[in-house]
Order: structure tokens, then sequence, then C-alpha cells
């Protein structure tokens, strides 16, 4: 039998993700050895609680292997990569940093650490001729870091519309398929493994706020951080808005929107518009279709128009799957060459400039609660006109007179600024009890 290079790699990280790679590495051995030409062999494991991760790693990893030991970790032989699904950043980014400066490859899974110092540590990557690879930082199982590196490269990209959350994504399927109370269905996104240590991460809308940071680099070839993108969460969302919203022919879901304002020129900055917000998707639409722990991503290139990528995006086998293709494509040698040689990541690239939102343009869904008497609605119809917003739809359903009684009004096209302006009238108008909801409807460009 020919002998086969060995390849030593070092795991940071043993939770879900960390145990997902350790199964996959020895179950899949033999297929990843005819692949890549190469062994691949797990050497050790870093983490907080070293017992608690051998127990659940018992025959399947040695214990001795298995260190608290940071020191003993790096110091680790022949172990030439090293994969980080710890999470977080403070000691996590020294890790990561201390791995590079060691002339170690580097996969990561971690986008809250990128999102915030990726042109850093990717200079640093290239500074010690090390490479580092993320495909697991976004969208789980879905390659859409690859397709966006290399697939797409062809293209400019225009635009991105991404459900980049699982586990919201899998609360607000629960609360509109079966009326599942929020904390319930949270709860169960947190027992299945998709949300963050911290949840409110999840649901505040900043794990995917730090997506799109990490798609927006790669997709508009800009350097841009996660605090450049503003972000609403659904923690804030009223079940009645999810009904209302499916009489009339949406769905609601957390998007991550990132918008090219301008046609790409050499000579002036990018500017995008960058935010992730609870949005109205209609029913005929294929992200109104992504339900549960499953994620997607609509990429529109000036030449291909509109590619759509869809899968797990999160859970223990479906990242796992995306960390160890890195793991395969870095081990082969591929990909720390096309690292070194192209210009792809965001070290190489100018800060991006972006829109304030209140200049944000979107279609609006308004709920309020109006005086059921007349003249109710040409008041509040003029108030919208006066904004300089046209209505598209109202529905009401029918209530005894003199109550209040809930309307919701869907707009055309109006900018942030204008809905302000029209919500404050509205609230303080005399005809409406307390305040009115605002979400913003999903617009899609043609093609
Ligand atoms: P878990 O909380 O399940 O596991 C985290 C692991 O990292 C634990 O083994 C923990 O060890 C270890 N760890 C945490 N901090 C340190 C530290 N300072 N030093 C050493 N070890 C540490 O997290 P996940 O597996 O869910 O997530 C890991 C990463 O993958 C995160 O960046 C997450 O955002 C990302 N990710 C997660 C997905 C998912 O579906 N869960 C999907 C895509 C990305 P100990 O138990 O001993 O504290
Ligand atoms: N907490 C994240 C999610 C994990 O729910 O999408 C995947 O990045």
């Amino acid at each position: 039998v020919a002998q086969v290079p060995v390849i030593g790699v070092g795991l940071i990280g043993c939770g879900t993700v960390g145990s997902g790679v350790v199964e996959l590495l020895t179950t899949m051995q033999e297929l990843y050895t005819r692949r890549t030409g190469k062994l691949i062999q797990l050497k050790r494991i870093l983490v907080r609680d070293s017992a608690k991760a051998a127990k659940s790693l018992t025959g399947r990893f040695p214990s001795d292997q298995i260190t608290n030991n940071p020191e003993a970790f790096f110091a680790t032989p022949d172990m030439p990569i090293v994969i980080e699904v710890a999470g977080g950043k403070g000691v996590v980014a020294d890790y990561v940093k201390k791995a590079l400066t060691l002339r170690k490859h580097v996969i990561t899974a971690n986008k809250s650490l990128l999102a915030a110092e990726g042109s850093e540590l990717f200079a640093l990557a290239r500074q010690n001729n090390v490479s580092i690879a993320f495909e697991a930082s976004c969208g789980g199982g879905i390659p859409i870091m690859t397709a966006l590196q290399f697939g797409l490269m062809s293209n400019s990209i225009q635009a991105v519309y991404g459900i980049l959350n699982g586990t919201c994504n899998y609360i607000l399927t629960e609360m509109v398929q079966k009326g599942k109370p929020y904390a319930v269905a949270l709860k169960e996104a947190q027992e299945a493994g998709f949300a963050e240590a911290d949840p409110t991460l999840d649901v505040s809308g900043r794990d995917a706020a730090q997506k799109l940071a990490v798609v927006a680099s790669l997709a508009f070839g800009v350097d841009v951080t996660d605090s450049q993108v503003w972000s609403e969460g659904i923690d804030t969302l009223d079940s009645a808005d999810i009904k209302f919203g499916s009489e009339l022919g949406y769905t609601i879901k957390l998007l991550a929107i990132g918008e090219r304002l301008d046609p790409p020129t050499a000579d002036k900055p990018t500017r995008l518009s960058l935010r992730v917000h609870p949005t109205f998707v209609h029913n005929s639409l294929a992200l109104a279709k992504v339900n549960s722990s499953f994620n997607a991503l609509s990429v529109y290139g000036h030449a291909t128009g509109q590619t759509l990528y869809y899968g797990r995006g999160a859970g223990r086998l479906p990242t796992a799957s995306a960390v160890v293709s890195d793991l395969l494509n870095v081990a082969s040698g591929w990909y720390p060459s096309a690292f070194s040689t192209m210009r792809l990541w965001c070290d190489h690239h100018e800060p991006v400039q972006t829109l304030d939102r209140a200049q944000l343009i979107s279609r609006y869904y308004l709920r309020m609660f109006a005086k059921d008497v007349p003249g109710v609605m040409g008041r509040l119809s003029t108030i919208l006109g006066d904004a300089g917003i046209s209505i598209s739809s109202i529905l009401q359903h029918e209530i005894a007179i003199g109550q209040y009684v809930p309307l919701v009004v869907t707009t055309h096209q109006a900018s942030q600024g204008q809905i302000r302006q029209a919500v404050t009238n509205m609230e303080s108008s005399g005809v409406i009890d307390g305040k009115v909801t605002s979400i913003r409807i999903l617009d899609l460009p043609q093609g």
C-alpha cells in the first residue's frame, strides 16, 4: 500500500459543531483520503472543560489528547491546520491570531470574529503565508462562500437577499405554521443546537448582521464590519402581524439584505444598503418557502441574474460538513494557493459607504387600532398622502361601530423618513389607539 502524507489538525471547541467535525473525521476518513491523497489526522482538541469533552467523545477520540491548556495545544508537533469552532471573540480571537502567527492555516465558523476583525485576520494570515477558510460562518451546510468566492467570480453582484439565521427561521416557522408561542419555539431551537451560546445574538438580528457583513465583503468586494449593518430582530414581533400578513398573502422572514446603490466604478467608493429586519415576503417567492432551520441566499449577478442557494443553515452535521469541506480544500493545497494569489478577501478591499436608514426605500405594512367612525379612513389617507405615501391595499374586519378596530394598510414604495413622519402624525391624530406597527415588504429586483 502506497504511503500517503499525513496532515495533522487541531480542533478548538468541541460542542455542537466540533463534535460533528470529530464524527465526520472519524467515520469518513477513507473517503477523504481518497479525495485528497492525504491522511487527515485529528491530533489535539482544546476546550475549557476537558472532562466534559472526553465523556462526549468516548470511543471516538483519545481522552489524553483533549486539553484545556492552550500552551499544550499549540505546542502539539506536526499540526499545520487549526479548526476554530469555539465561537466569540476575546480569548478565542487570541487563539486564532496565535495559530496564524505560528503559521497554521485556520478554518473557522466564527462569523462574529470575522465580521469584526476579518480584514486584520486575513492580513495576518497573508503575512504568515497561511490561509483562513470560513465556509461554515454563513449558511451552515450551504456552500455560499464557495459560490461567492469562486463560482460567481465573473459577475458584478448587484444584490443579495438572505435568510441567514436558522434559529429565527425555526422560531418564525413554528409560530406561523403551528401557532407556537415565541418562547417555546426559541427553547426548541436552543435544544436542537441551532442557537448561539447567547441566543440574544440570534433573535436581535445581530448574528444575521455579522453574516451579512461576511457575505457582503465577498459579494461586493468591500471591506465591511458588522457595525455598518443595522438590524432589527424578531424579538418584538406581534403574532397579530404574522396573522394579518398571512391574510394578505405574505410570510414573515428575518431577511439580511445587501444592495448596491450605484453601478460599480473604479474611482468612487462602493455604496451599499446593508440591513437585517423582519420582512413580509410574498408567498409566491422562493424565500417565503424556506422554513425551519433552513437558510437561503438569493444572489443577483449582472450576468447570471438571480441564483439561489438553499439548505440547512444550522445544526451539528450540516455545519460540520462545511468545516470539513474547508479542511479538505486546505489540506489538498489548492485553497491556500488561491488564498495567496487571488484578491478576493477583505484585506485587499476598500472600505464601504453605507446608506443611512432614513433614506431606505421600501414598501411597508402598517397596522394600527383605528376608531371605527365616519371620516377616520379619510383622515388617515390624508396623513399618508401628505407624507407623499401611496396606499397599495387596506384590510379591516367588521366590528361594532365606535370601537377601535385593527386596520392594516400596505403602501407602495416610500422612504423610512416618510413613513416615520406619517406614523408620528397618525399616532397624534386622535383617531387611533396606541402605536402604529410598521414592517417592511420585500420588493425584489427584476431578473
Ligand atoms: P457550542 O457552545 O456548542 O460549543 C462551543 C465549544 O467551544 C465548546 O466545546 C466549548 O468548550 C468550546 N469553547 C468555548 N469557549 C472556549 C474557550 N475560550 N477556550 C476553549 N474552548 C472554548 O457552540 P457551537 O458548536 O454551536 O458553535 C461553535 C461556533 O460555530 C460558533 O462560532 C458558532 O457561531 C458557529 N456556528 C454554529 C452553528 C450551529 O448550528 N451551532 C452553525 C454555524 C456556525 P466547553 O464546553 O468546555 O466550554
Ligand atoms: N445561531 C446560528 C443560527 C447558527 O441559528 O443560524 C448558524 O450560524
